[in-house]
């Protein structure tokens, strides 16, 4: 028995890194999966490997999270193709990393749209159809970022990223008597796209040397915890920040 049996989910940003893994383990655990993408040969080529392994799992859409005619498109195929929709990973963000000085009124908007409205309007799209299933749950990735400073120009990021952790709070807030819970996850260094591509080999050592667990965290691990507040068996946890980050924030 999976520990998403019988339960639709779906996964923004599923074309690589955490959202590849979080699609494949959620379909593992029984679940039916739509999975979305701005990249959609990728996230199309991520359903048919899901496929393959659990036949009939997974759909893909090309989505850009920032567009609502977009996210409205998505839950209207995700309900004709699966009737309803249980959980949500808000996964889909960029890296916005030009300096303080750097930073223009677009570049601002366009990492705080991706990262942050995208998060918003997926609720407010989802929530409709949570309802009228009874609840949902809905985990937002965020990121240490918020909480601790990152040396590289993240300055738009983390605020998108700040964001979503107030927004986490109060929509957890106002949905909880619906019994749709949304949580955050804030994870630490991952080793992903995001940040082979803003971070050099060399940053990324050193980065990995200032961690107590020495090393940068693996996909499968947030995909662990997104999983675990996805189902169930976190039923009375809403609201609420995850840290995973191997001891970074409180050394
Ligand atoms: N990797 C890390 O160290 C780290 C740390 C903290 C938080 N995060 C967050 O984790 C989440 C997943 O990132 P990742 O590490 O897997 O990186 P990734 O770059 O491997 O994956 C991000 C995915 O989002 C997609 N995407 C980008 N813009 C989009 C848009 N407008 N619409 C739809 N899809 C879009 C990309 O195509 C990509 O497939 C992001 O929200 C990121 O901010 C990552």
């Amino acid at each position: 028995m999976g520990r998403l049996d019988n339960k639709v989910a779906i996964i923004t940003g599923a074309a690589a890194g955490q959202g590849e893994v979080e699609a494949f383990l959620f379909a593992k655990e029984g679940a039916k999966v739509v999975i979305t993408d701005i990249q959609y040969e990728n996230v199309q080529a991520v359903a048919d490997y899901i496929n393959e392994h659990f036949p009939e799992s997974a759909i893909a859409f090309k989505h850009d999270v920032s567009s609502e005619e977009d996210w409205i498109e998505v839950l209207e195929k995700s309900i004709e193709n699966y009737g309803k929709v249980d959980i949500l990973v808000n996964n889909a963000g960029i890296a916005a990393t030009k300096s303080y000085q750097d930073t223009s009124i677009d570049y601002w908007h366009m990492a705080l749209d991706i990262n942050a409205w995208s998060q918003f309007v997926g609720i407010k799209t989802v929530v409709p159809y949570m309802k009228k299933n009874g609840g949902g749950s809905i985990v937002n990735i965020g990121s240490l970022a918020s909480k601790l400073h990152s040396a590289g120009g993240f300055n738009a990021y983390t605020a998108s990223k700040g964001a979503i952790q107030s927004l986490t709070r109060s929509a957890a807030v106002e949905f909880a008597p619906d019994q749709i819970r949304i949580n955050l996850i804030q994870p630490g260094p991952i080793q992903t796209n995001i940040v082979t591509r803003s971070l050099s080999k060399e940053q990324i050592d050193e980065r990995a040397q200032e961690v107590p667990i020495r090393r940068l965290g693996q996909s499968q691990e947030v995909a662990n915890l997104a999983l675990f507040l996805a189902s169930d068996d976190a039923s009375y946890i809403t609201g609420a920040d995850h840290i995973i980050d191997g001891g970074l924030s409180v050394k």
